[in-house]
C-alpha cells in the first residue's frame, strides 16, 4: 500500500526550484528514511509532504486526508516559547481539540503516554526554554506523537542528542512501525539502515527509492 505518491514535484522558496521534479512514493505503515547531503532538499520535501510548502508543479496523491504531524528540524524552533514541556506536548492535541477547547481525560492520557515514550515525564513541569537542547528535542518528538497522525514527518529528530537519547528515540520510532506511516530525515547511517524504505535526494532530485536491503538482518 502506498500512503503518498509524488509525481514530478517542483517546489522552492525564491526564484529557483529546490525540488526539481521529485518522483517518489511513501509506503504505508512503515518507516521511510530520507537521506542526502546538506541542502539536498530533505526538509523542503518534508514541508511539501506536510502541506506547509505548496508545490509549484507536479502532483501529490494522498491515500488519506488526515493531517500529518511534522517534527521540524531543531534549528527551526524558537528556544524561548513560554511553555512547559507538558504544554508543548499537549499542543499536539490541538489538531483534534482546537486550541481553545480544554483537553479531556483521553487527551491527557495521550500526552502522558507521549512524554513517557520519549522518557521525559520528569521534565513535564519545566519551562521548554530552560531544558537542554536534547531534552527540548524529545519534547518536540513527543508533541508529534501526541498528534496520533497517520503520517509522522521527522526532520533529523535525533540531531544533537547523546548516544543514549538517540538509541531511545530509535526504539520509539521502531515501535511506531505499523501504527503510522513515518518519513524520517536523517544523516545517521544506523538510523537509515533501520528503515524499511530508503529515499535518497541529491540536489533536489530523487536518486534512489528502494526497499531497504538492510532490513531483516
Ligand atoms: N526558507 C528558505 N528560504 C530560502 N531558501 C531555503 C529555505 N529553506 C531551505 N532553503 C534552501 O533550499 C535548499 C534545500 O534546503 P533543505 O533545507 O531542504 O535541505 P536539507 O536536505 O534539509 O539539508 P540539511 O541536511 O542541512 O537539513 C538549500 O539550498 C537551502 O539554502
Ligand atoms: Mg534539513
Amino acid at each position: 500500500m502506498i500512503h503518498t505518491e509524488l509525481r514530478g514535484v517542483h517546489a522552492g522558496y525564491g526564484r529557483e526550484d529546490v525540488l526539481k521534479g521529485v518522483d517518489a512514493h511513501i509506503p504505508q505503515g512503515v518507516i521511510t528514511a530520507l537521506v542526502g547531503a546538506n541542502g539536498a532538499g530533505k526538509s523542503t520535501l518534508l514541508a511539501v509532504l506536510a502541506g506547509t510548502l505548496k508545490p509549484r508543479g507536479g502532483e501529490i496523491v494522498r491515500a488519506s486526508r488526515a493531517g500529518p504531524a511534522f517534527v521540524v528540524q531543531r534549528s527551526a524552533v524558537p528556544d524561548t516559547l513560554p511553555l512547559t514541556v507538558r504544554d508543548a506536548v499537549a499542543m499536539g492535541r490541538w489538531a483534534h481539540r482546537g486550541p481553545w477547547r480544554p483537553l479531556d481525560r483521553r487527551d491527557h492520557a495521550i500526552v502522558d503516554r507521549a512524554l513517557d515514550r520519549v522518557g521525559i515525564v520528569d521534565l513535564s513541569g519545566r519551562q521548554l526554554g530552560e531544558v537542554s537542547g536534547g531534552q527540548r528535542q524529545r519534547a518536540l518528538i513527543a508533541q508529534g506523537l501526541a498528534q496520533e497522525a497517520d503520517l509522522l514527518l521527522l526532520d533529523e529528530p535525533s540531531a544533537g542528542l547523546d548516544r543514549q537519547a538517540r538509541e531511545h528515540i530509535a526504539r520509539v520510532i521502531a515501535e511506531l512501525r505499523g501504527e503510522t506511516t513515518i518519513v524520517h530525515a536523517t544523516h545517521f547511517p544506523d538510523e537509515s539502515a533501520g528503515a524499511d524504505h530508503l529515499l535518497t535526494l541529491d540536489e533536489g532530485r530523487v536518486v534512489e527509492s528502494v526497499p531497504n536491503a538492510h532490513r531483516g538482518r
